[in-house]
């Protein structure tokens, strides 16, 4: 199964059976965790697996999840990091190519906000490490078959997945409707507000990257992104809300910007992310900021 298919099933898992990993899959992901990862050296980078998650769901209580309502888990991934703003999306990148590995594996995982760092680092003796950005729940999904049953809940697919894999099956529709608006919604041309058409983006070979971003989990599945075409250049721009801290903001952009590197990829478009020139004057309003900048 290639990284593109594996994306399409994406779905957070909120609900765990009372089983910790087998030692193999346990092995496999300490081993993933301390692996290179492909954004280079991120200052105060630092995966760590929790091991008693019953333990640390009492003491994480209050200080992460939504509300400070954590998730009941098995296990966690603590995620740290340098708050700086582009060690945050880096972060993000470089974790949410790990919570799709888990999938490949049958580990069900959801990421869960950080309220307070401090309190969370004081709670769990993790002191003298960087700041806590993130926490990723995991286990085996309670229900059986979880990751299979995502598919029969799609409307119509033209081909089971299952049983002749993916090539043909069309997920742009709902109740028969295409969804194709709701891409190019969020695409524009050149400038803030030039909206450009699902046609204009098949030309340029953009259609189906953008298709995949939808996917792409964020926090309170806002899906905050918009992109700017500019030539060879794709910005990407995030919603600011006062309700998300910056750091939720930064890994929304993070995970936004690994999805979309994916999907380009796949479609033979490869380039890279930078965070430089983000000067530029698009129009941009302020209640958005620009995440990055990716050139082919
Ligand atoms: C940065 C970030 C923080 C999140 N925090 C939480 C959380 O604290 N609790 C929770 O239940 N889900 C959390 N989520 C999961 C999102 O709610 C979820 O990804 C989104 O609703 C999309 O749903 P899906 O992942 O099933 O597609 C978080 C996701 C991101 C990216």
């Amino acid at each position: 199964m290639n990284k593109l298919e594996i994306l399409e099933k994406r779905k957070s898992c909120r609900n765990y059976k009372k089983k910790e990993l087998v030692e193999e899959d346990k092995r496999d992901l300490c081993s993933l965790l301390e692996a290179p990862h492909p954004m280079g050296n991120i200052p105060g980078y630092e995966l760590v697996f929790v091991e008693d998650g019953q333990r640390a769901a009492i003491k994480l209580g209050g200080f992460a999840g939504y509300n400070g309502v954590m998730i009941d888990a098995p296990h966690y991934i603590a995620v740290f990091s340098n708050s700086e703003p582009d060690n945050v999306r880096m972060t993000a990148y470089a974790v949410e190519d790990i919570v799709l590995r888990m999938m490949a594996m049958g580990i069900g995982s959801c990421w869960i906000t950080v309220l307070d760092s401090y309190a969370a680092k004081t709670s769990m003796g993790w002191r003298d490490k960087d700041e806590l950005v993130a926490l990723v729940a995991l286990g085996y999904p309670k229900e059986d078959n979880y990751f299979s049953r995502l598919f029969s809940n799609l409307k119509h697919p033209l081909v089971n997945p299952l049983k002749e894999g993916y090539a043909g099956l069309n997920l742009e529709t709902k109740n028969d409707i295409p969804l194709r608006e709701e891409t190019s919604s969020f695409v524009y041309l050149d400038r803030w507000g030039n909206s450009t058409d699902y046609d204009e983006l098949e030309r340029r070979g953009l259609d189906r990257v953008y298709y995949y971003l939808k996917y792409a989990p964020s926090w309170g599945n806002r899906q905050p992104w918009k992109f700017i075409v500019d030539h060879d250049d794709i910005i990407l721009c995030i919603h600011k809300n006062p309700q998300v801290s910056q750091v939720s903001e930064n890994l929304d952009g993070g995970i936004a910007m690994y999805y979309f590197k994916l999907a380009m990829d796949e479609n033979g478009l490869s380039g890279q992310w930078t965070f430089n020139n983000l000067d530029k004057d698009y129009g941009i309003p302020e209640d958005y900021w620009m995440t990055g900048r990716f050139t082919f």
